[in-house]
């Protein structure tokens, strides 16, 4: 018996298969061949929010929860925080290696140069309310791209790819910017090819009658340091949405606003925004005490708290609340962090979060420093959608070119009525 298979022994019938086990893992498929007679459909898992099931082989993110570990195709994402730009981990997460100077800057060139959008969507723009979410906004205006770029279907032409990227993670900014300016009734502020990709992102947001709007410095990289703790994280509810929509062979503007709807999610992306209302609800330190007790009693989640894969504290959250205070300096220091900085120290130290292993993941400080730099909590998951662009590209990439993939389709257990007749109205 060789040391890598796995011995089943189905008690049904009596009989034993033996299971290759290939990276830590047995194909379901393989369990098809257990049955207990001929007219049986074989075994299959059953696994309700994929907790135990590895979907795909990649090589883009590595996550050790346990440990709180985090790289992008082996660098680790303190390293990148720290040395990085979002651009050149960008270009990481979706090539697979750092470029050198010369790809780098070409790589800068093309997504500047990708930063408008058709005047049409101006129209799409004019059709929400003053008070529509960005998110809404966003998800409509990305998947109207694809009516703009019909080469977007080549999907395995690997210039249209090329080029598709270029325009997702140049217009991101761009439309999450107009669906701000749209919700304060302000003209469109347009790019600025003169600025850095944060830069220009922070001058379509704020600037106002100046001619050439200068970004702080100090917020231009906390915000590009956002953008690289955001880009990936493998297997994620968003990235499954990419994958999963992807997989029909759809073009990408259309995989990407499938993604994003699922980042708009309160229990994924969209926690940064649920964890400011959170704090506010909870309103002062002193109150943080009989919030907790209402998580505890299961009446509230601790948003911003707990993760699938983190069961130590995100090496993400670590790093953003480093940046909250280089942003409070300059902005001046966001209140809301003493009582974050309170719920923290409590969960921290109480069983309930010990024993659930529920630790800040990176939506709970997040939201403090997009705050602190002048965004409403609408736009938070905006920013986490701009980051996390070129990981959702990356993980569609990687599903289009590996060969054992296809159209996701998964299986069901039926617990439904066997076969019935129908009942016509006046007898029911
Ligand atoms: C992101 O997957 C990713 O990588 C996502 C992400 C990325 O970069 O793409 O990291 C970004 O989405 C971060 C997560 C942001 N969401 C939140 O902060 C929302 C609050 N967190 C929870 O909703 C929850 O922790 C999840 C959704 C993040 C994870 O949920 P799981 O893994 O399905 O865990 P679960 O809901 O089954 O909870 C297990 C237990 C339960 O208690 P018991 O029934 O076992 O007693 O832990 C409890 C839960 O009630 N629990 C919480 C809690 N999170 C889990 N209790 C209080 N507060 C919380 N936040």
């Amino acid at each position: 018996m060789s040391q890598n298979t796995l011995t089943i022994t189905d008690n049904r019938t009596g009989k034993t298969y033996e299971l290759p086990i290939k990276n830590g893992t047995i194909r379901a498929m393989d369990l098809r061949q257990i049955k207990v007679d001929a007219e049986d459909f074989g075994m299959m898992t059953y696994d309700p929010a994929f907790t135990n099931t590895a979907s795909c082989i990649s090589k883009i993110t590595y996550i050790d929860g346990d440990r709180g570990i985090l790289m992008y195709r082996g660098y680790p994402i303190e390293e990148l925080a720290e040395k990085s730009s979002y651009l050149e981990t960008s270009y990481l997460v979706l090539h697979g290696e750092l470029p050198t100077r010369a790809q780098l800057d070409e790589w800068t060139w093309n997504i500047t140069h990708h930063t408008f959008i058709h005047e049409s969507i101006r129209k799409f723009l004019d059709g929400f309310h003053y008070d529509a979410h960005p998110m809404g906004i966003l998800i409509s205006t990305v998947a109207a791209l694809s009516t703009f770029y019909k080469d977007a279907k080549n999907i395995f032409d690997p210039e249209s790819r090329r080029k598709q990227t270029f325009r997702l993670i140049g217009k991101m900014p761009t439309l999450s910017a107009f669906a701000y300016r749209h919700s304060l009734g302000m003209p469109l502020a347009y790019p600025d090819n003169d600025l850095s990709y944060a830069g220009n992102f922070l001058n379509m947001l704020f600037r106002t009658t100046e001619a050439k709007y200068k970004p702080n410095p100090v917020l231009e990289h906390a915000l590009d340091v956002l953008f690289i703790l955001h880009a990936d994280h493998e297997q994620n509810c968003s990235a499954n949405a990419m994958r999963s929509v992807g997989s029909s062979h759809v073009d990408p503007y259309s995989a990407i606003a499938a993604a994003t709807a699922a980042l708009y999610g309160p229990l994924h992306g969209g926690a940064n925004e649920e964890v400011l209302l959170m704090l506010r609800e909870i309103g002062s330190v002193k109150n943080v005490p009989d919030y907790i007790k209402r998580v505890k009693a299961k009446e509230k989640l601790l948003m911003g708290f707990g993760h699938r894969v983190y069961k130590n504290y995100d090496p993400r959250a670590k790093i953003i609340k480093k940046i909250a205070y280089d942003v409070f300096e300059v902005m001046g220091k966001n209140p809301l962090i003493d009582i974050a900085l309170e719920c923290e120290r409590i969960a921290l130290s109480d069983d309930y979060f010990i024993s659930h292993k529920l630790y800040p993941n990176v939506d709970f400080y997040s939201g403090l420093i997009y705050e602190a730099m002048g965004f409403p909590a609408s736009m938070f998951t905006a920013l986490f959608a701009i980051g996390r662009t070129s990981g959702w590209i990356a993980q569609w990439q990687e599903l289009l070119l590996d060969p054992e993939q296809k159209i996701a389709r998964p299986r069901q257990v039926y617990l439904g009525y066997d076969k019935r007749s129908y009942i016509p109205i006046d007898h029911r």
